[in-house]
């Protein structure tokens, strides 16, 4: 049988990213360049430099992950939602293009699903399937999402953000405290250094439900900020990560339990934090659930987990291969029950 070779492009917020996957499991190139640079002194990502830094590098980027292979793509498949518009467009029309070039089948792929396979590949990037069925937290800088998975293809939504995401909440509490962009990983390298139990902020556990809300924890931040001018900074950062990560372990293994499901998988650039992993990891063994979070480098927006998804919507579903975007793309099953 002949090979396939998914060929995969990520260009939905501030990564460009390119990838080849082999036959589904050997990742052959997962090529990423970050535009943090370009927006750190913004604090944020502007849509539009966003969209002119892909157009400058996508091209590069995509050869770069192509080189030396040897190969010939079998598909190209590209994420058409969520994300900027401008974006969006760049990465439609290098598939677009790179498709009519070797005269092979074009296809979107929902970013956010990428995000839930992402911990298929484990830290040495070497391809597990994944066990269902699965919880799936997706928790990254622009959604916040808890999926009920009973295989590939077919989700249910149990929960999502209200307000912030978990990663959005990381970022505004990074500038409250004047941090660089992107504000996760200084939040949490600064919360290494605080004195835990100095500050405690409320956790939005609402009972009864699996969803989510940030913003008051920011909010609960920003009125600490103002009531206490000699605030220590490690502190208020360990006392929010402390609420933001006990929140997003206790809605997820609250889902495990009420659906009785024992795996559970946590992808997006928040998973990276190793407090949440570490939590995830400990009450997980305490409810007797197998935990996995996307490996080391895939966490972040990167096309390999695109490239993954791309197989298995091939192999699995006579879908449709739609590449019209949509910024707004929610995720949806593509088997029915
Ligand atoms: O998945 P991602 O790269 O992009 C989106 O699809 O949004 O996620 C980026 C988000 C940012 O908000 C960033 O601050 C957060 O992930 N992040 C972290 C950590 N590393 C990245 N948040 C908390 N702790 C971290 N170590
Ligand atoms: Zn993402």
């Amino acid at each position: 049988m002949n090979s396939s070779y998914i060929l995969a492009i990520e260009t939905t917020c501030d990564e460009t990213s390119a990838a080849v996957l082999k036959d589904g499991k050997e990742l052959l190139s997962n090529v990423i360049y970050t535009q943090i640079d370009l927006h750190k002194k913004y604090a944020g990502v502007v849509p539009e430099l966003a969209s002119r830094a892909h157009a400058a590098k996508v091209a590069g980027v995509i050869s770069t992950a192509l080189k030396d292979k040897q190969i010939t793509p079998t598909t190209i498949a590209f994420a058409n939602g969520p994300g900027l518009p401008g974006g969006l467009l760049v990465g439609r029309v290098a598939a677009e293009t790179l498709g009519a070039l070797y005269n092979v089948p074009v296809m979107g792929v929902n970013h956010l699903e990428g995000h839930l396979y992402a911990a298929e590949f484990d830290g040495n990037l070497a391809n597990k399937p994944l066990k269902f069925p699965l919880i799936s937290l997706i928790v990254s800088g622009g959604h916040t999402e808890l999926w009920k998975v009973t295989g590939y293809g077919k989700y249910k939504l149990l929960g999502k953000t209200r307000d912030d995401a978990a990663g959005e909440a990381f970022d505004k509490v990074a500038k409250l405290l004047k941090l660089p962009y992107p504000g996760g990983p200084q939040v949490s390298a600064l919360a290494l250094k605080g004195n835990r139990g100095a500050i405690k902020f409320p956790r939005p556990f609402m009972k009864g439900n699996f969803e989510f809300s940030f913003s008051g924890i920011k909010t609960a931040v920003s009125y600490y900020l103002r009531d206490h001018k000699d605030y220590n900074p490690a502190d208020v950062c360990l006392a929010f990560e402390d609420a933001v990560t006990d929140t997003l372990v206790y809605k997820t293994l609250n889902a495990a339990e009420k659906y009785g499901i024992k795996n559970i998988v946590i992808g997006g650039g928040v998973c990276a934090n190793k407090k949440l992993q570490n939590k995830m990891l400990e009450e997980g063994k305490k409810h007797g659930s197998a935990v996995r979070f996307a490996g080391k480098g895939l966490t972040s927006d990167n096309a390999a987990m695109l490239a993954l998804c791309a197989y298995y919507k091939l192999n699995y579903a006579k879908i449709n291969k739609s590449i019209k975007i949509n910024p707004n793309m929610p995720l949806r099953s593509w088997i029915s029950k």
